[in-house]
């Protein structure tokens, strides 16, 4: 089978989507799959091979190769934030007929959308959300009212983002400004959000085999005042401890909401839910979901696939096989 690995995009996660499809090249199975990773930019999407640089024929998603038109039976998109993670690439997909990794166009920008993902999953039960207000950059924005409307401190997040960038946290209003000006660089609209003191997780979710699948959590112990691009991309910066200390009980009710959360927003292949266990209540917070998470070889999923004691090739062999 001919697969297109999809990497690249158009936004600050670029360099993190090249990480996550050299990893994934090197665990497919090359017995099986022809692999090509496609870089898509804004200008042009192309294979790279020694000699030459293939511009993909978008009428029928192909490239040519030494006079040989090769057509994509499978596309791993693994392109974080837009256009691979919000709809856009799997609308282009739908349209052509060829199958794909991860949930479908309406999923994929709804979790994409931090605020409209933190609607749907509000009702689970078991589940809270932290207090947000959602801004948008052409409105104008009266700091004074945002103060007194949300508990300090509190992040401020580019709405459709990712991997933390244009994200802040803040202790007071004086800090709001610079803070909404550099989260408006990077998207229209932005989440003004409670932070939620507790302990930091991530957990893993697939469909394998058929069957909704829940890997171990990861617990997030950063040595930064919040789990920023940094402290995500930098080694030694977080400890990442898979699976997460937690008890049985706190254990299985997690894997209960991922699985709803899952669920409810209709997901497909993997995806990673990112949660909060408050340190007061001793409940669970709802972070958010990301439905093209990353895949570097220290990436979360890859640590949670290997303490399930599953191999990442044989993983990803069968998200594949299971999206055909
Ligand atoms: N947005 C990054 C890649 C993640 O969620 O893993
Ligand atoms: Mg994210």
């Amino acid at each position: 089978k001919n697969i297109a690995l999809l990497a690249g995009g158009f936004t600050g996660e670029y360099e993190v989507s090249l990480n996550s499809a050299k990893n994934i090249a090197n665990n497919l199975d090359k017995a099986k799959y022809n692999v090509y990773t496609i870089l898509v930019n804004r200008d042009r999407w192309f294979y790279e091979d020694e000699s030459d640089r293939v511009d993909v024929d978008k009428n029928d998603f192909s490239i040519t190769i030494k006079g040989e038109k090769i057509k994509f039976d499978f596309a791993f998109i693994t392109i974080h934030g837009t256009p691979g993670e919000d709809g856009k690439m799997q609308g282009y997909l739908d349209m052509l007929g060829v199958p794909y990794n991860t949930c479908d166009v309406t999923t994929s920008a709804i979790s994409m959308n931090k605020a409209y993902t933190k609607t749907i999953v509000h009702g689970i039960h078991g589940l809270n959300t932290a207090k947000s207000i959602r801004l948008f950059k052409n409105d104008g924005h009266d700091i004074g009212s945002i103060a007194s409307s949300l508990k300090f401190p509190l992040f401020i997040k580019p709405n459709n983002g990712g991997s933390s960038v244009g994200m802040s946290k803040v202790y007071s209003a004086a800090e709001l400004p610079d803070a909404l000006h550099k989260a408006f660089n990077e998207d229209n609209e932005i989440l003004v959000e409670e932070f939620i003191k507790g302990r930091e997780f991530s957990r893993g979710i697939a469909r394998l085999h058929g069957k909704v699948t829940v890997l171990p959590a990861t617990e997030i112990i950063s040595s930064k005042d919040f789990f920023d691009y940094e402290a995500k991309y930098t080694a030694g910066v977080t400890k990442e401890v898979t699976p997460a200390d937690l008890t049985h009980a706190k254990d299985a009710e997690s894997a209960e909401i991922i699985t709803e959360v899952y669920l409810r927003l209709n997901c497909r292949g993997m995806a990673r839910v990112d949660f909060i266990l408050q340190e007061n209540t001793n409940d669970f917070y709802f972070i958010e979901i990301n439905t093209t998470p990353g895949q570097s070889s220290n990436s979360l999923i890859p640590q949670q696939v290997r303490a399930a004691g599953m191999s990442v090739a044989d993983f990803y062999g069968e998200l594949i096989e299971g999206a055909i």
